[in-house]
This record gives structure tokens, sequence and C-alpha cells, in this order.
């Protein structure tokens, strides 16, 4: 099977570059499953139900999140009830929403998508490592084919989260730091791995932000507020070959559209 994940979407430039590009990317790629990062999608902060149903409407299947989920308040009582959006998983014990989620897709492949926050220069979360080992252990018996999207800071920390669930898992890909890495790889036991996936989002931007205002912020040490950056748009994430049969990935290519 051929999957998309598709990188950190913030505010209406990133919902556009989605509408946008995934019709030509589903025709062109075949691809069966798409998973998006929806942490940023409404406002560049958070989620709501309006802007989750736009991004399922274009094509999305599952959304998955990070340390940006409960910026929208009515995150809180969606995500109990969406079963589509999931938060990371090592947030403490009755948080609302699941932190796994198994998928059935069009072509019934059951596949598992698992999502963790990273702890290094983040907020004081679980361990996202033994969180990993309980969520893979729930979703092995329904699912063979297993993606993780690692939501950290720290190039090291994931890397470390790679080389932990090699083996293990399908695919390991990190969000949150919205900048693409280049160092897309199989890891040993067929685990697809990126350290990031990048940003879906306005280009000529502070990592999705105005880029006037990031600016003023770095220089004046003060606080500013936060808005969406207007203007052309980039759409990043990867596409992953999974043998479903034995649930190791063949094959990760990088995706870097500009409009
Ligand atoms: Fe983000
Ligand atoms: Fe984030």
């Amino acid at each position: 099977m051929r999957l998309l994940m598709i990188g950190d979407i913030v505010g209406r430039p990133g919902r556009r570059a989605v509408k946008v590009n995934l019709g030509e990317l589903k025709r062109e790629f075949d691809l069966q499953f798409i998973i998006a990062n929806g942490e940023n999608a409404a406002g560049g902060k958070g989620i709501t139900r309006d802007v989750a149903q736009e991004l399922f409407a274009a094509g999305v299947d599952i959304l998955t999140t990070g340390n940006h989920v409960w910026n929208k308040r009515e995150a809180i009582d969606y995500l109990a009830r969406e079963t589509r959006i999931i938060r990371p998983g090592n947030y403490p014990p009755g948080t609302p929403g699941a932190g796994a989620i198994v998928y059935k897709t069009g072509r019934n492949v059951q596949v598992a998508v698992l999502n963790l926050a990273g702890r290094t220069f983040m907020q004081a979360l679980d361990c996202p490592f033994r969180k990993a080992d309980q969520l893979i252990k729930q979703v092995k018996e329904q699912a063979k084919v297993i993606v993780v999207d690692f939501h950290a800071e720290a190039t090291s920390e994931k890397i470390a989260m790679g080389w932990y669930l090699a083996g293990r898992v399908a695919a390991v890909c990190g969000t949150h730091t919205h900048v693409q890495t280049a160092d897309e790889r199989i890891l040993p036991g067929g685990t697809a791995y990126i350290t990031d996936l990048g940003m879906t989002g306005p280009c000529d931007s502070v990592i999705g932000a105005k880029k006037e205002i990031a600016m003023e912020r770095f220089i004046t040490q003060l606080p500013t507020r936060y808005e969406v950056a207007a203007g052309l748009f980039q759409f990043n994430g990867i596409v992953i070959d999974i043998d479903e049969e034995t649930g190791e990935a063949t094959a990760i290519r990088r995706i870097q559209n500009y409009e």
C-alpha cells in the first residue's frame, strides 16, 4: 500500500495547499491512505470541528496533532467524540481523545496510526518511548501496518525514537518544527524514517507566522500577537510504500510542492 503523511497544516493557506495538491497527488501516486498533522490548522494554532471537517472533505483520512492541540477550547469536547483525530498518547491518563487509532482503508487494509510528543524543550509529558511500547501492544493484534507521528522539537529525540521503533513499525515521521529535513531513509527492519515532514502553509513566513511579527519578537523580546502569514503556500509531506503482508516500508519519498 501507499500512504501520504502531510506536515503541519498551518491556517487557511495550509488548508488551501491541501485542497490544491491532494487530488493530483492521489492520482499520481495512487494513494490509499492520507494522514495529516492538524495541530496548526485553525488560525495557526489548534483545531476546530469546522476546520477538521474541511480537511476530511478534502481527502484527509486521519488527523494527528501535537502541543497546540488544545489551543482552541472546543477541541477538548470535540476530540472526545471525533475518532478520526488523535492527540499525543503520552498526555496524562484521563485526557480527552486517544493517542492511537486503527483505520480500515478503502482497500481493506487495517492501519494503526500513533501520535506521541517529545519532551526535550517541550511540555513535561509521560515518557513517549514507554508509551510507544504500550500503544504498539494495544494495536498490533488489529493492524500489521503501524505508522507513528512523533511530534517533537529536538532532532536527537526524534532520531532516537526512529531507532527505538525500527523493525517494529512501518514509519516514524517527525512533526512540529515546520521545517522539512532531508534525512528520509528506511531503517533496518523496514521502518521509514524522517526527522521532520515540514509544513504545509505560507512559505514567506517564519514557520507559518507573519515574518514581520516574528522578527519583532526576536528583536524586542516583547510578547507579540501571533498571526498566520498570507501569500504563496508550500505543501510538505512524504509518500511511503508499505508491504501490507509484513508491515514493512519499502520506499520513502519526500514531497515539497510550491504554489
Ligand atoms: Fe506545528
Ligand atoms: Fe507543535
